[in-house]
């Protein structure tokens, strides 16, 4: 969590500091700063709240006219989010001011130490031994003050360094948390992201951890752990500035909705060509298929969701033993993964703390492990045997859709390609399958236009309400936990899912006259069965609200409220069914006032456990 921005060039860097901490706020929002230097003094300006509190401190203030500066957007781990917390922080004498994305975690024994040595501290921050620690190493060289630095620190960090000695310098390193600094015309940047930079610059490096890197307006130095200097090829930043702009849309989330045919469709197009599935940088022999004695899909959040929906499509193509982890909960136990299993990794920003702790927790078994990730470059898509991007581009609300579909549309891909290679489908049955896939943008259109206004006309029921359960089997299962999900986290109101077999094993005690109960009824298999649980419900006066297909459309009308998606292939249906519960969220969350872009609480990149 928290975005960290640089900026040292022949232009003013205030703008550029603000606008790219408008483009990171999705990693923190609860307080925000910046640090200029003007001849040799740091100015600091920071303040509790969203970006916007800070840009009107700043207007209120005497425009500044230094080139050179740091900010940071915030989201809280050690200490209240407060002004005095928010970063950047100054070390006791001023000389240097530090912005840092991670968590250090001997920061108490550092901290005590510094105490005897007579610092006092001013925040409740880990962030703020680092400042310090800087201004007790300091030998006056950047570059060896900062590796001696980050040598005493145990943990994760993105560093961002301003010092009174060198004015028109920014000194970095990092280790465990994102960084990349990007140049062109217009001066030197580093950032959390290439997304905060895009429109201003058009090459990027991407730093490994452990080096440090000395920015100046014209001139970027990389060092080695030894001090050594080293060159490294920069790649090309091929982001737009308009990548970031809501085009139109009131909000990000449902821009980022609209746009999910063309980003399945993107993504697909890495996959198939030619009618053929073949994916960039992951490609098994059929031996190696073989061999595979089960699947480890591991993630976090809506990504878990996905992985949930693979376990079932997975198993039911391939018959590979297929089980589906939280990576928090994964990390810390011992599950018997041997090298003779595949591990999953899905990950939209790909540097989710728990997803890349889980990682390597299953390379130290010996499992080879395919990361499923949207940010190229990041640490996951970086650190797995194979990787397989989703090409959703950037995704900024907080609340995943589009990278959500496109990961799901991945996984249809990966079943009817292990399953090919086993000889379980025929080739008749492989290309009927691809077909399916290739139609899903078509099919996630028709969702939207099908479902959009009954999904916003159906949300005033949930609007006054304070709790909501979503029920479902077999892959209506995996989307009744997302659709739960998408509605508590955007607009609080208190929402569980359950499969919907479980619900008589305890949750059904809580159901009471007009309990809205949103029942997932679009798997063929289970439909029945589904119906069956639903009738229970209706027993106890619930308040039904049934998605399913058009071929259901007779028996789930009767029901209090329904949503019908087109009829889709049952292998494709996930992706279908998912949209009318992205879009009921979104109208809720509206009608309710809600933040939805920036839920409260929520950061988009999860970088601590
Ligand atoms: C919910 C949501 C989160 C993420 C989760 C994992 O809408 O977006 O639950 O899915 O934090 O994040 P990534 O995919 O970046 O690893």
């Amino acid at each position: 969590m928290c975005g960290i921005i640089g900026y040292t060039g022949n232009n003013k860097a205030v703008p550029y500091l603000l606008e790219g901490l408008g483009r990171l706020e999705y990693r923190g929002y609860d307080s925000t700063g910046i640090a200029t230097t003007q001849g040799n003094s740091i100015n600091i300006t920071k303040a509790k709240g969203r970006l916007s509190v800070l840009k009107s401190i700043i207007a209120s203030k005497k425009q500044s006219t230094s080139t050179v500066g740091i900010g940071h957007t915030r989201w809280a781990t050690h200490g209240e989010p407060s002004t005095v917390n928010s970063h950047p922080h100054l070390s006791r004498n001023g000389l240097f001011a530090v912005v840092h994305n991670g968590i250090i975690e001997n920061y108490k024994e550092l901290k005590s130490d510094l105490q005897k040595d007579g610092y006092v501290f001013r925040s409740d921050t880990d962030t703020e031994v680092i400042a310090h620690l800087l201004e007790r190493n300091y030998d006056g060289d950047l570059v060896s003050t900062v590796s001696k630095t980050a040598k005493m620190l145990t943990g994760a960090y993105a560093l961002c360094i301003l010092c009174r000695d060198f004015p028109e310098k920014i000194v970095c390193t990092r280790l465990g948390s994102p960084l990349v600094v990007c140049t062109g015309d217009e001066g030197t940047f580093v950032s959390s992201d290439t997304l905060a930079i895009s429109g201003h610059a058009d090459k990027v490096f991407r730093p490994k951890a452990g080096e440090i890197i000395l920015l100046a307006k014209d001139k970027v130095s990389f060092f080695n752990k030894a001090l050594k200097e080293i060159f490294i090829t920069p790649e090309k930043l091929t982001l737009k500035s308009t990548d970031t702009d809501k085009e139109g849309y009131e909000h990000y989330m449902l821009k980022e909705i609209m746009e999910q045919p063309e980003a399945v469709r993107s993504t697909l197009s890495h996959i198939i060509k030619n009618g053929r599935i073949s994916f960039d940088s992951f490609s098994l022999t059929k031996q190696e298929a073989e061999a595979i004695r089960g699947i480890y899909i591991v993630a976090c959040g809506s990504a878990y969701h996905v992985g949930v929906s693979g376990k079932y499509i997975i198993e039911k193509l391939t018959g590979i033993p297929t089980h589906t982890d939280i990576a928090s909960e994964f990390r810390y136990r011992n599950p018997p993964v041997s090298k003779n299993d595949l591990c999953i990794i899905i990950s939209q920003s790909g540097e989710t703390a728990d997803s890349i702790a889980a990682m390597k927790k299953v390379k130290e078994k010996g499992a080879k492990v395919l990361s499923l990730v949207n940010v190229e470059g990041s640490t996951i898509s970086l650190s797995g045997d194979y990787v397989i991007h989703t090409k959703a581009g950037p995704e900024i609300a907080v609340a995943t859709t589009k990278a959500y579909s496109c990961q799901l549309a991945v996984i249809y891909c990966l079943g009817v390609y292990f399953s090919s290679l086993l000889g379980i489908l025929s080739e008749k049955e492989q290309s009927r399958l691809i077909e399916e896939i290739l139609s899903l943008p078509e099919t996630i259109e028709a969702t939207i236009v099908a479902t959009r206004s009954k999904a916003e006309s159906l949300s005033e029921l949930f609007t006054e309400k304070e709790h909501a359960y979503f029920i479902g089997r077999g892959t209506d299962y995996a989307a009744a936990m997302e659709g739960s999900l998408k509605l508590k986290e955007i607009s609080y109101i208190h929402s569980e899912a359950y499969g919907a077999g479980e619900l008589k094993h305890g949750t059904i005690s809580l159901i009471e006259p007009g309990t809205m109960v949103v029942a997932l009824m679009s798997d063929e298999n289970v439909f029945t069965k589904t119906y069956s649980n639903v009738r229970e419900v209706k027993a106890r006066s619930a308040r039904v609200l049934a998605v399913s297909t058009k071929k259901h459309e007779h028996e789930i009308s009767s029901l209090d409220h329904c949503i019908i998606i087109p009829d889709c292939s049952s292998l494709t249906v996930p992706s279908a069914e998912i949209i009318p519960l992205q879009l009921l969220s979104y109208f809720t969350a509206l009608k309710r006032s809600c933040d939805i872009d920036k839920p409260r609480n929520l950061a988009k990149s999860v970088t601590v456990e």
